[in-house]
């Protein structure tokens, strides 16, 4: 009797040890499942929380970002620069006319026009760079390249408006337009810095 009950309660016994371990490894394969998606959500759906992660002003990023309707509902690294340099160019292209008009004006102060001829030289550089990264983001080229177009493109914008700080200094008539520029730019730099390593 005693030896029966014993044969009855080891296969009991083990039986509710095996379920421990299957719930242990259901809970285990749950947690790496888990994981595995977070890991997903970052790299890949959140595109946008990424590249704005590597901007100076993330929260200005995420809602330019939002702004668009090209980007709204998620995008990846490659459709955020594409985006970003469209913007960029229609921004620059703008306050190139910009300066153009200014330039024109014959009331314009002689020490304006001294920055702002300092200025159409640097949108000269910063308009074609622009167009350059376009080509390169279409053509799946060279994202690296297209990454220092960009960096070359923020550093002009930044000439531009530091050179009004400069002697004759005056009040630069382009701090807006430049830090909205700017802050497109910088969105292009991050995207294609996260580009690059798919040269
Ligand atoms: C991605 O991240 C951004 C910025 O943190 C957030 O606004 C957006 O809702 C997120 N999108 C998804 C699909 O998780
Ligand atoms: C920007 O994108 C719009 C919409 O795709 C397009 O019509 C326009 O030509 C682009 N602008 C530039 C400067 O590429
Ligand atoms: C330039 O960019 C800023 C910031 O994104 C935007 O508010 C402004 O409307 C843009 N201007 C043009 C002409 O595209």
């Amino acid at each position: 009797m005693a030896s029966s009950c014993n044969v009855s309660r080891r296969p009991s016994y083990s039986s509710s040890t095996l379920v421990v371990y299957s719930v242990s490894l259901v809970f285990l394969l749950m947690i790496s499942v888990n994981k595995a998606a977070a890991a997903t959500n970052i790299d890949a759906s959140n595109a946008t929380a990424k590249v704005c992660a590597d901007t100076k002003n993330p929260p200005l990023c995420i809602e330019i970002l939002n702004n668009d309707q090209r980007t709204a509902s998620g995008a990846d690294v490659l459709l955020i620069a594409t985006v970003t340099t469209n913007l960029s160019q229609i921004n620059a292209t703008d306050t190139q006319n910009y300066i153009t008009t200014l330039l024109k004006s014959v009331t314009a102060p002689s020490a304006q026009i001294i920055h702002l001829k300092t200025c159409s030289l640097s949108f000269e550089i910063v308009v074609p760079n622009l167009n350059l990264i376009a080509n390169i983001l279409q053509s799946g080229g060279d994202y690296k390249r297209a990454h220092q177009l960009a960096t070359d493109a923020m550093s002009h914008v930044a000439d531009c408006e530091n050179g009004f700080s400069s002697p004759p200094a005056i009040q630069s008539p382009l701090t807006d337009r430049n830090n909205n520029l700017g802050s497109l730019v910088d969105i292009v730099i991050s995207a294609t810095n996260l580009l690059s390593p798919f040269t």
